[in-house]
């Protein structure tokens, strides 16, 4: 045999198993001279509370995991067992690295001190989201957002650290427990995917610059709700029919969202009757999104408003939101606009 078929032969035996977070958060970093590497280390720190996670929703069913908790959160929403570990996980991860003063969390009432008034940042976060899938093994997910906290470093954290627009996130991203694990995140320069591979621990770029369509076919609402909807939604839903387009609704936010992220599409939460600012909320789901939909091309708006433009006033708001393909979120702020006139 020539020593070229040997080569080629070795070429075919050895594939590139590709580029790790690790690697791709240190080259990220060596673009900026400046940069002191917390913000990497935070990172890091959210990828491994996400691989512990990842491991407990692989086995909920078997370790007695799965079910509810027996509490309320502070949205009185019954909490279940995961949204507890989750909240655990992230926080102990967070807090052990040191970059972090300060979190809040969808599930906590009130702002967690860490400890570390050395940390430079604030991470907002919903620990688990889609809760009411776990039990039905359907994809879950992470969402969470980075802030530089505004008062001194060393100093007692206060309100306006983590009262923060989303104009203000350094990074935002979110954990998809699907049929295969990523991380997607953003810190102001495209986003980026990365996808578990289990068997060797590690985070790999499978999705580089994700970039949304323009416009798409998919829109994912919970139909069940639509006689309680302002009639701008219930016009533009009806639409949506009219122009046979494919409803698609999982019911766990980063699942729909991740979705129509890549095929192009709509998701909505709008206000109800009930619930006049929807049911999702500004700080743990809406601003980690609009900052990620923003940076792949697209648009997020609670019908008039950025989302990224609307100042917090409290940590566990609501706002609605309709979120995804740029000229599909145009159209529904077009929609909403027309009735307020003939309102
Ligand atoms: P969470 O589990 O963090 O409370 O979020 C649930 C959210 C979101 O993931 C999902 O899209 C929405 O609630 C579903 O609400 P409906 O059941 O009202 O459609
Ligand atoms: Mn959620
Ligand atoms: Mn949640």
């Amino acid at each position: 045999m020539s020593s070229d078929n040997n080569q080629s032969d070795k070429s075919k035996l050895g594939y590139s198993v590709g580029t790790t977070l690790d690697r791709f958060i240190k080259s990220k970093q060596d673009d900026f001279p400046f940069a002191s590497g917390e913000l990497s280390q935070l990172l890091r720190d959210i990828a491994l509370a996400a691989k512990i996670v990842n491991r407990e929703i692989n086995r909920a069913g078997l370790a007695n995991i799965a079910g509810a908790f027996g509490q309320m959160n502070v949205q009185g929403e019954e909490q279940q067992k995961l949204d507890v570990i989750a909240d655990i996980r992230f926080t102990r991860a967070l807090t052990k690295g040191g970059e972090v003063c300060a979190i809040i969390s969808e599930e906590v009432d009130e702002i967690i001190d860490t400890g570390k008034p050395e940390g430079k940042y604030v991470v907002a976060i919903d620990p688990l989201d889609g809760s009411s899938n776990i039990d039905v093994n359907i994809s879950i997910g992470t969402i969470f957002s980075v802030y530089r906290r505004v008062s001194p470093i060393g100093s007692a954290i206060t309100k306006e650290d983590v009262l923060q627009s989303g104009l203000k996130q350094v990074a935002a991203g979110y954990v998809l427990y699907g049929s295969s694990t990523m991380l997607v995140y953003t810190t102001g320069n495209g986003v980026n995917g990365f996808t578990y591979e289990q068997s060797l621990g590690e985070f790999f770029l499978s999705h580089q610059n994700i970039r949304i369509p323009e416009t798409g076919k998919i829109y994912s609402i919970n139909e069940g709700s639509s006689n309680h909807f302002e009639p701008s939604i219930q016009a533009y839903i009806k639409q949506c029919k009219d122009k046979e387009m494919s409803a698609r609704y999982i019911g766990s936010l980063v699942a729909d969202f991740h979705r129509n992220m890549l095929k192009g599409g709509i998701y909505l939460y709008p206000s109800t009757k009930k619930d006049p600012n929807g049911k999702l909320r500004l700080m743990y789901e809406a601003q980690a999104l609009a900052f990620i939909v923003e940076q792949a091309g697209g648009k997020a708006s609670d019908g008039q408003r950025r989302i990224l433009e609307i100042e917090p006033e409290n940590l566990h708001q609501r706002v609605p939101l309709y979120i995804g393909s740029k000229s599909m979120v145009n159209e529904v702020e077009g929609y909403v606009k027309e009735h307020s006139v003939h309102a």
